[in-house]
This record gives C-alpha cells, structure tokens and sequence, in this order.
C-alpha cells in the first residue's frame, strides 16, 4: 500500500486538525495510508507515529491544537538526527511527507527536500509572516480573539480613564498587532518593523486627551523595539532554531508611558490565549484547501512545494522561495493603522 505521511511542527495554532483531516480523507480515496508522525520532527527521529484513518480524523475539524502533537525539534541541530529523520522516512515506506510548519518547521523541510525528500509543505503560524502566500492559516483566529480582547479592554479602559496597554505575538513581524489593532480602534499600534518612538508615542496620547478622550488603547508587537534599544526578552536562551523568547515589551512601555504622561497605566499580555481553542471559519476552510491541494501536490509528485494562498486561489509555490525570508507588515496598511492614531 502507497504510504504518505504527515507531520505538524513548531509553535501550534488554530486550524491545524484541519490540515490533517483533509489529507486523510483525500488519501485514503486515492488508496493511500496515511502515517501521522507524533511531534514534529522529533517523531520522524524516533520513529514516533500512528495509523491515521477516517475514525482518528473524525470530529477534529473545530478542535483547536493538532491531534498529532508538536516540538521545535530541529534535526540540523543535533548530530545524527537528520540521519534518523531519513532512515526512518524509507523504514516507515513512505512515499511522501506533508510538513506543516512555519519558518522553522518548513525551512528543515526545504534542506530535507534539497538532500532527496519527497516532501510538500503547508504553512501554518498565526505570525502571518511566511512568504509567498496572503495569508497562513491560524493568522485569522488569532486577530479575532486580539480584537476580542481589545474590545473588552475598551470598556475598562473607559471606565478608568486609563492607558491600556495590550501586548500581542507575532515574534518578529507586527500583522497581529497591525491587523487587531485596526479592528479594535487601538489609538497607538506599534509593530517590529517601526523603531518605536517615545515622544511620539506620548504626544498622540496626550493630543488625544487634549480632546476630550480622558483613555486609550495602545497595542504592541511583543517583537517591537525601541529606537534606542533591542527586542525585550523573557530569558536569554534560544531555541533549537536559534530564536529567543520574546515578551515583556507591553511592561517596559506602559511604566514609560505613565512616568512621561502621569496618565494611570494597565498592561495585560495576552501570550498563549491568541494561540489555543476553536480556529476560525476562514482557517477551517483555508486549513482544509491547504491540506486538499498538499495532497494533490503529493498525487503529482511535485515535490518541494508549499501550498500558498495567492489571491483567492490556493497554488504550490517554491519552498525555498517562502522561507528564503520573513513577510513583515505591508507599509500601506500600517499607515492606514497610522491614520486612526490618536
Ligand atoms: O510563532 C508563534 C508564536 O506564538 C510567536 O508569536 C511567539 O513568539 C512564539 O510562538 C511563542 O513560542 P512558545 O510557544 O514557545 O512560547
């Protein structure tokens, strides 16, 4: 029997069971078995998997998280384990592996694909910041609970006459924060890709209560940077990708804007929540035509690709094209944010 496998590695997010789902599903019509490898990259180096059939898939599509589990195992790290990764592909009979991943994930994909892989990608992450495609699935749920959130911060902040600040993910490129910012009406967006600016920042806020709004939202990229500084890090280890933890910013700039302005000054950190529950209906649909058109990548033995979403239309582009470099924030649409500053 023709054996496909699939894979979901790094950080997780909404809609990935869909993904699963749908390259079952197609698989087994087309005769294939598909073979679930368990956490990423380290399931294919310890030879980690599960039969997935109808019955595994069966009621997964609104579940948040991935039913196969996940890691930031890279097997370019650790000596060996890119051996293991390819002993195991040819032991478990595989035909072809799905990857589905961001940067990190899919970047060990492309240098698989380059030493002989049979291997076709899906991006993931809700960073957004994957080239070559509009959009990654998991993108849309977590700017619809930032925006929640914004929207619930709105009224307290009223209330209290305060500066709330709101400090969202999205490492090093600021569509969450641009695109949630714009939904909720934040009166300040500040992204990675603008050096933040202090008297600016305080001189819009105070203009603002000039007129009468005695509070304000501001919304911050947890990877946004001051233009006298680095990121803020929550510790100085990095991960197996060489990535560090970023968190923290939200802190540093509300203690800022409440010693320049004297306004009363509230953080939250919104982390993990923008990544977990119920994905979206758009990231069902695009999760599921990614997974469909994975599978027909696969079919044809096109190899190296990645699904992207291009327009309206789900296509397979070059994997080494959209992890050659990061998608940050389109300038047009920050200065569209920047419009409704204040
Ligand atoms: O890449 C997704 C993401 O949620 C980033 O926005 C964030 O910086 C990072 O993962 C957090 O990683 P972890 O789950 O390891 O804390």
């Amino acid at each position: 029997m023709k054996r496909v496998g699939i894979l979901t590695g790094g950080g997780d997010c909404p809609g990935l069971n869909s993904v699963i789902r749908a390259v079952v599903r197609y698989a087994i019509k087309e005769g294939y078995q598909v073979i679930g490898i368990k956490n990423g990259w380290k399931g294919l180096i310890e030879n980690d998997t599960v039969v997935l059939d109808l019955t595994a898939v069966s009621g997964i599509l609104p579940k948040g998280g991935t039913i196969l589990g996940t890691s930031r195992t890279n097997p370019y790290k650790k000596e060996g384990s890119k051996e293991k990764v390819k002993e195991n592909f040819k032991k478990i009979g595989l035909e072809a592996l799905i990857v589905v991943g961001g940067e990190d994930t899919l970047g060990v994909a492309d240098k698989l694909h380059k030493e002989g892989l049979n291997i076709v990608g899906a991006p993931k992450t809700i960073d957004n910041d994957l080239s070559c495609t509009d959009v990654t699935f998991g993108f849309d749920t977590a700017i619809n609970i930032a925006t929640e959130a914004i929207d619930r911060i709105h009224t307290t902040a009223e209330s209290h006459h305060r500066i709330m600040v709101v400090e969202v993910m999205g490492r090093h490129a600021g569509w969450i924060a641009t695109e949630a910012g714009i939904a909720g009406g934040a009166d300040v967006i500040l992204i990675p890709e603008v050096a933040i600016d202090m008297d600016e920042v305080c001189e819009v806020l105070k203009k603002r209560h000039s007129r009468g709004k005695s509070f304000s939202i501001v919304v911050v990229a947890e990877g946004a940077k001051f233009k006298e500084g680095d990121v803020v890090k929550q510790e100085e280890k990095l991960d197996a990708f060489g990535h560090v933890r970023l968190g923290g910013i939200g802190h540093v700039l509300g203690e800022e804007i409440e010693k320049r302005t004297g306004y009363e000054t509230r953080v939250t950190v919104l982390g993990h929540i923008q990544r977990g529950g119920t994905p979206t209906a758009f990231d069902r649909v695009l999760g599921t035509r990614f997974g469909i058109k994975a599978m027909e990548l696969v079919l044809k033995k096109d190899y190296g690709k990645m699904t992207a979403l291009v327009g309206n239309k789900v296509q397979g582009v070059p994997l080494e094209k959209a992890v050659a470099k990061l998608k940050t924030v389109d300038m047009e649409l920050y200065d569209i944010a920047k419009m409704f500053f204040g």
